[in-house]
């Protein structure tokens, strides 16, 4: 049974030097306990805190930590951007579907998990709430166990339930989560929305990923009928749609009649949406992400972003040039899961320009140490403000002329130019 402590600092008092720390990762991260862990950095050596991207986790930046604390982030966030570009932190380039993979075959050890928490139900179980992801693995793995229980933290059904008795030491207090909005898209946002909606139909199975993208998307498809949802994550959007019955998962060729996702972010509304709501599911990403339970669904339609893209079709979506922005995530899990889908597609879609209209993210070549995170092999179709390049089939001079149709006006001459002395033939 899990021990009642008073405060964060006896809570996270178990931990010890050299210890491999998993954070509870997204809206469900543990700020309070990060922040008595790094009240305490300088009593420890050599702790490595794993995470994907955290909310609120600013702390970690605080000089006393470093050295002492060293965060390995398979996804940067705001707080640990900075410190991966300066060597103080690490970033592990890794599919999100392989990470929990990871933990339970021993390749990655886990000492203690850090996790927020709902309080125990009536048979002693908490939920890892908002948020599943790769948790679920790290408490299998972990010797340890530290709980934030928080009473705000919605019961989220699925794979997120641990028993108090699971649960090494525990200390309540009652926070708000995250809210995470995007702002109101602008008219790329929401051009760029339309053409993407253009490729998505009746009965379409989607995954959309964070950001305002996504979210102008799913206000462009309230004419559809039976969309469902099986996604890593989703947002408010979703729930539009859902109240709106454009989303109704009855023609999904798994879970039917069941959302489906692994961690959900953005405003209250979502998290009150996902409380003790068996329509919703948040499944381990080992099972969500893996290939084989994305391809199940028929018509499975991945809609993702990229900072930048080569005319050969090769995508960057975590770094600019060599400085990590965001990580890999499940951006190639489901590129290739939809790619084996029946009637599957895949969209990467994103704005053609970035920092005002001054650069363009369609390159002729990626920038020197910039990450392809879905190979040019594996593409399918591009969407910017432009319109949509389907690149799946094409050669590269076919492809790269379909991806200039869709760079800003501005750079195409430029992008020409390129191709003609790349291709003189
Ligand atoms: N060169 C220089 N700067 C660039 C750039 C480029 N080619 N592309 C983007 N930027 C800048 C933007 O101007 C913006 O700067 P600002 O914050 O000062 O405005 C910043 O980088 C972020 O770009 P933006 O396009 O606004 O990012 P986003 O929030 O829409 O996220 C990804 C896009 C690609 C980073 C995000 O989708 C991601 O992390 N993907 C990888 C993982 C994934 O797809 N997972 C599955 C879904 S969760």
């Amino acid at each position: 049974m899990a021990t009642v402590v008073n405060s964060a600092a006896e809570a996270i008092s178990l931990i010890q030097s050299d210890q491999q720390i998993w954070v509870h990762s997204m809206a469900a991260t543990p700020s309070l306990l990060l922040e008595a862990l790094v009240e305490r950095a300088a009593q420890l050596t050599n702790v490595s805190l794993l995470q994907l991207h955290l909310e609120n986790a600013e702390m970690l930046t605080a000089s006393y930590a470093k050295g002492h604390l060293r965060p390995r982030c398979y996804f940067a966030s705001h707080a640990t951007r900075h410190m991966i570009n300066q060597g103080t932190a690490d970033y592990i380039p890794m599919m999100l579907s392989d990470i929990p993979r990871s933990m339970r075959t021993g390749e990655q050890p886990v000492d203690v998990a850090l996790v927020q928490v709902s309080p125990p139900d009536k048979h002693g179980l908490c939920s890892l709430g908002v948020s599943v992801e790769a948790s679920r693995a790290a408490c299998e793995s972990a010797n340890t166990i530290i709980a934030h229980v928080n009473p705000q933290m919605p019961r989220s059904h699925g794979d997120g339930f641990i028993h108090w008795r699971e649960i090494d030491l525990a200390f309540e207090k009652s926070v708000p989560l995250p809210v995470v909005r995007p702002p109101p898209p602008d008219k790329v946002t929401q051009r760029i929305a339309q053409y993407a909606a253009e490729l998505i139909g009746d009965r379409d199975c989607l995954q959309l990923g964070i950001g305002a993208i996504p979210d102008a998307i799913m206000s462009k498809l309230t004419h559809l009928k039976d969309l469902g949802i099986h996604s890593e994550m989703f947002s408010d959007g979703v729930v539009d749609l859902v109240e709106q019955g454009v989303i109704t998962n009855h023609f999904k060729s798994t879970h039917a009649g069941t959302l489906v996702a692994g961690f959900v972010m953005g405003s209250q509304r979502v998290y009150d949406f996902i409380d003790d709501n068996p329509e919703v599911v948040l499944l381990d990403i080992e099972y969500v992400n893996s290939l084989n339970s994305i391809s199940r669904n028929k018509q499975l339609v991945s809609v993702n972003s990229a900072l930048q893209i080569d005319l050969s079709g090769q995508v960057c979506a975590d770094s600019i040039g060599s400085d990590i922005y965001s990580g890999v995530g499940g951006q190639l899990d489901f590129v290739l899961g939809a790619n084996l889908s029946q009637n599957g597609r895949s969209i990467i879609a994103l704005p053609s320009t970035a920092a005002g209209g001054s650069i363009s993210r369609i390159v002729p070549v990626l920038t020197s140490g910039a990450g392809v995170v879905t190979p040019r092999a594996n593409v399918h179709h591009i969407v910017t403000e432009f319109g949509v390049a389907t690149l799946r089939g094409k050669s590269l001079i076919e492809r790269a002329r379909a991806l200039i149709n869709v760079a800003h006006p501005d750079f195409r001459e430029e992008l020409e130019r390129w191709l003609k002395a790349a291709f003189p033939g």
